[in-house]
């Protein structure tokens, strides 16, 4: 049976959609660019493959990515399609696909507190990191990255964002606003506050219109990593140094 569609027509003023779990996701309007209407919704198991290809080509050039794979494009999709299969393969909800009339075009995922890098690496973090990054290519320079997240991660119980990604050719037309979004919309309700590092400055910028605010930048195997926490209903947060 279908469930009730998630429609996201948000050139308008604020309103509430349903997605198929019936959780409504509210849309806000940001800027003047109207995005194509999309449907927001969980992935479902099949379509996991496909929101790890599309993360990879999404982030393929990312400065971050370049470090840990090279200046070779074709390793960098190889390279990231591994991590994100991986991602997509241990489902923590949300999971959510942005769909164009049934096309995935973007990508919104947020481990949930408990559940993010910090807690999943513990105390192998620290030994990780102190030591010597591995070389580009390396399979174990992703690791060494994930290690260094992990040391500057928020103590406090938090979501922790990523990926957000859209397809690249449709990037700049509000898609990952509306992802995003959706996201906070979920996040929000649990009171937790929301963390997320990123790797540029145009990033930088997207979180920051949508409530983020820059905390710190530390620069990890060579690039500045900014990174951002949103809200919470809690305790205060107290920022890691790292
Ligand atoms: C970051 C990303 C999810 C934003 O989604 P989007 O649909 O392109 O962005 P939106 O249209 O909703 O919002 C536009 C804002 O996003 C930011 N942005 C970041 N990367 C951008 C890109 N490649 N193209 C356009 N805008 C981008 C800008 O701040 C822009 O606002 P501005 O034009 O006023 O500067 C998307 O561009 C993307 O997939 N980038 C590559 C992967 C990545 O870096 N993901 C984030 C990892 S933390």
């Amino acid at each position: 049976m279908r469930g009730p569609v998630c429609t996201t027509s948000v050139s308008v003023t604020p309103q509430a959609v349903r997605a198929r779990s019936g959780r409504c996701y509210r849309a806000r309007v940001t800027s003047t660019v109207s995005p194509p209407t999309l449907r927001i919704r969980e992935l479902r198991k099949d379509e996991r493959r496909m929101a790890a290809g599309l993360t990879a080509r999404a982030m393929r050039d990312n400065p971050t990515t370049i470090a840990m794979f090279g200046d070779e494009p074709l390793d960098r999709l190889v390279g990231m399609l591994s991590i994100w299969t991986a991602f997509f393969h241990h489902p923590a909800p949300p999971q959510l696909g942005a769909f164009y009339r049934g096309c995935l075009v973007g990508v919104g995922a947020a481990v949930p507190p408990g559940g993010c890098i910090g807690d999943a690496l513990g105390a192998d973090a620290d030994d990780l990191a102190a030591g010597e990054a591995p070389p580009i290519g390396h399979p174990g320079r992703a690791q060494y990255v994930r290690a260094k997240y992990a040391v500057h991660d928020l103590a406090t119980p938090h979501w922790h964002v990523g990926p957000v990604a859209v397809e690249p050719r449709f990037q700049g037309r509000r898609i990952g606003e509306t992802l995003m979004q959706a996201l906070l919309d979920i996040m929000d309700e649990d009171g937790s506050p929301s963390w997320g590092e990123t790797d540029t400055e145009a990033n930088v910028r997207f979180y920051r219109a949508l409530g983020w605010e820059l905390v710190k930048t530390e620069e990890v195997i060579g690039i500045p990593l900014w990174f951002l926490v949103r809200g919470g209903k809690g305790a205060p947060i107290e920022i890691p140094q790292g």
